[in-house]
């Protein structure tokens, strides 16, 4: 196996996560949790979405958390804009990295951002060149890239379209989401594949859920590909409203374990996520879905006992 010698990871629990949260979650909360995973080392931490409160009514308070984020230098805090009213929001919030996010299959598309992949591609085109006019780097989302939850099967080749699209719009990276956790490791070496004929795979990223329970072993078969960044939810937080039944992204405390184990550098403190994890799980009254998070805590529980 030939893996990256170090890997990026970015942490969307903040937002992939809490936006999914049934419950209220205060703001003062969700400022905790970013600044804690910011203090652990992790380069990236996704803050939250500049979407329609009528839709996402989690993310509503995104620019009372960017006013009231410590920002620290050399962290990139990248929020979701759908439209240039998102954008408009992020901008005004100081931002200075923003996602957009279009799906590999129609069905998805319309259910998440109200339109065609088609329709979502041409809205992302002046969000994406006013971005980087105003000097804000643009990453770039693909939902659904193993499956879809109303479509079934999602083909490379439509993967590959529409990642090649958002590349070619500027987004400095495209993440390939299997939204609904349902790929295996063959699944995502040939969509990876297929992908890497259009972008190179320096400007990809994995996004995996894991509702399946595969995604760590998706990690590995995205990384003998040359994938070297990936996202992950702290605590394995999170779901999404449009997909039911999924579960949320990898969590972080388990991915650094894999990764520490096969000594890639991260970077990050490991040991500072656990104590975030417990942190946002304890505060909003959830268990902790990572494993790594879980035995470490017990350890420490029995060491101090
Ligand atoms: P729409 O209803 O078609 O939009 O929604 P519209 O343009 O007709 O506007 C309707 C109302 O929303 C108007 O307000 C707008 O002003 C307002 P009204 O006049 O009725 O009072 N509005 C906004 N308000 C605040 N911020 C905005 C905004 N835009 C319009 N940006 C829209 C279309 C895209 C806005 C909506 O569908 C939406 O916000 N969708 C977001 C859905 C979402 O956040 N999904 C979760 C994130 S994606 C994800 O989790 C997948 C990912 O993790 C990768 C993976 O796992 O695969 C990224
Ligand atoms: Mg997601």
């Amino acid at each position: 196996m030939k893996h990256p010698a170090s890997v990026r990871i970015v942490d969307v629990g903040p937002r992939d996560g809490l936006q999914n949260e049934p419950g209220n979650v205060p703001t003062a909360v969700k400022v905790e949790l970013i600044e804690r995973l910011a203090a652990a080392g992790l380069p990236a931490v996704e803050a939250t979405s500049f979407v329609s409160p009528k839709w996402v009514p989690q993310m509503a308070d995104a620019a009372e958390v960017m006013a009231a984020l410590a920002r620290r230098p050399g962290t990139s805090y990248p929020v979701l804009v759908p439209n240039l009213k998102g954008l408009e929001g992020a901008l005004a919030a100081g931002a200075r990295e923003v996602a957009v996010f279009a799906a590999a299959s129609e069905a998805f598309s319309r259910r998440n951002i109200n339109c065609s992949i088609e329709e979502s591609l041409a809205r992302f085109e002046p969000v994406c060149a006013q971005a980087l006019a105003a000097g804000v780097k643009v990453r770039g989302y693909v939902s659904c890239v193993l499956g879809c939850p109303y479509e079934g099967e999602v083909t490379p080749e439509a993967v590959a379209r529409v990642s090649a699209c958002l590349s070619e719009m500027g987004c400095y990276e495209v993440s390939l989401g299997d939204t609904i956790g349902v790929g295996t490791a063959d699944q995502t070496q040939r969509m990876v594949e297929a992908v890497t004929r259009h972008v190179p795979v320096e400007r990809l990223a994995g996004h995996f859920h894991d509702t399946y329970g595969q995604a760590l072993a998706n990690i590995v078969a995205a990384m003998d590909l040359g994938v070297a960044t990936f996202d992950s939810s702290v605590a394995g937080l999170g779901g999404c409203p449009y997909a039911k039944g999924a579960t949320g992204n990898v969590a972080t405390e388990d991915v650094l374990y894999l990764l520490h184990g096969l000594k890639v550098h991260t970077g990050v403190d490991l040991e500072a996520v656990v104590d975030a994890g417990s942190f946002i799980c304890e505060a909003i009254g959830r268990a902790n879905a990572s494993r790594a998070g879980r035995a470490m805590a017990a350890k420490r529980g029995r060491a101090a006992a």
